[in-house]
């Protein structure tokens, strides 16, 4: 067994995000203890939080810290409290930039229905049918970061926004996403709005092209507003799905759903440095303090973290493993309670699934799974 040593920022942000940031940094350090290695963590201020404490919702020190850790594990941002601040000083801003100045293009959500939640997915699927799909959502361009305009007065008062998109921030993305596909069921769904937007038949255009590039995948364009119907009608046709920055954000908690809950979801940011973990939930404040939220999503971004930015293959399928024992055992958070479930609130979640990692790894040696 060979010792890995990391340093991860930690950016627990606001409502929720401190809650299950704990949790899942509680999981990451049982991890380190059974199997050996060492993972450090550094908690920086970052959203509403830093906001009021500096008036910044990314102060400098946190986006230096991000930019030298091996990997950023972020929670949630934003709350009614800072809603009335003009848009550049809001905590979502702090998220934008954190995104943009760490130069994360690629943002992968998985959405896979755990076999122990299958009667909470809200869709009827037939016996051998299941969802898991991956939902590739561009995150450095279009309309998030294009051109802002706004003026005028009384009834002439406008605003807007720009959808733009360049061959390069398409092909960047959806190399990836080809490879992506070529690594699991080899089919990509490019989503977008070519009917009506220039910025999608370009889109389009580039996806079709590079597609040529991967005969292994098969490409299907789909509209956007087809697709959102798609995803409910039969999920279990997605594989990997490619899309922009703004029709990933929205398809992506469509599909949410499907899982069961959006408190279960994972997602790693990829670019030209560091990479981030996020649960895909926001802040949800109305559920801030009561330890009732579901830590699973940013429990599944630690498993995402060992894998994809430690190697960690074995560590991660072990966490990804306890998730689902204990989900399998009973437990439930409030918003994935079934009748007959034990309903348990955050940091009880958290301590179930640490120790389910600990036998693993215990089992693990005892039987020689090449740990
Ligand atoms: C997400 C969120 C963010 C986004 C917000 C908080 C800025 O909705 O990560 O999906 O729109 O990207
Ligand atoms: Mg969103």
């Amino acid at each position: 067994m060979t010792a890995v040593k990391k340093t991860f920022a930690v950016v627990a942000g606001d409502g929720i995000g401190p809650e299950v940031i704990r949790a899942a940094v509680s999981v990451l350090r049982q991890c380190a203890r059974a199997f050996g290695h060492r993972f450090e963590f550094v908690d920086l201020p970052f959203g509403g939080a830093a906001i009021d404490r500096c008036a910044d919702p990314l102060p400098a020190e946190t986006l230096d810290a991000c930019r030298k850790a091996d990997a950023v594990l972020l929670g949630a941002v934003g709350g009614a409290k800072w809603d009335s601040q003009p848009l550049a000083r809001r905590p979502e801003a702090g998220l934008l930039r954190l995104r943009k100045e760490l130069g994360l293009y690629i943002n992968v959500r998985p959405v896979k229905l755990l076999e122990p939640l299958r009667s909470m997915c809200p869709v009827r699927l037939r016996e051998n049918e299941s969802v898991d799909m991956e939902i590739i959502r561009e995150l450095a361009g279009g309309i998030y970061f294009g051109e802002r305009r706004s003026g005028g007065s009384g009834a002439e008062e406008f605003a807007a926004d720009t959808e733009f998109y360049s061959v390069k921030e398409i092909e960047r993305v959806a190399q990836y996403s080809f490879r992506r596909a070529a690594a699991r069921r080899k089919r990509l769904a490019g989503i977008d709005k070519a009917n009506v937007l220039a910025s999608s038949r370009l889109w389009r255009k580039t996806v079709e092209r590079l597609a040529r590039d991967f005969p292994e995948v098969k490409l299907e364009s789909i509209y956007v507003d087809n697709a959102a119907l798609q995803l409910v009608l039969r999920p279990a046709q997605f594989d990997v799905i490619l899309t922009s920055n703004m029709f990933g954000d929205i398809l992506s908690d469509e599909a949410a759903a499907l899982a069961g809950s959006i408190g279960l979801i994972p997602s790693m940011s990829l670019g030209n440095g560091s990479a981030l973990y996020e649960p895909i939930h926001g802040s949800a404040p109305q559920l801030a303090g009561k330890d009732s939220a579901d830590p699973i999503g940013a429990i599944l971004c630690a498993a995402m973290l060992l894998r994809e930015s430690c190697g960690l293959e074995r560590e991660a399928a072990a966490v990804e493993a306890a998730v689902e024992g204990v989900l399998y055992a009973g437990f439930r958070t409030p918003d994935i309670a079934e009748s007959g479930s034990r309903t348990v609130g955050c940091s009880e979640m958290a301590a179930q699934i640490s120790s389910a990692l600990a036998e693993h790894a215990v089992e693990a040696e005892t039987y020689g799974w090449g740990v």
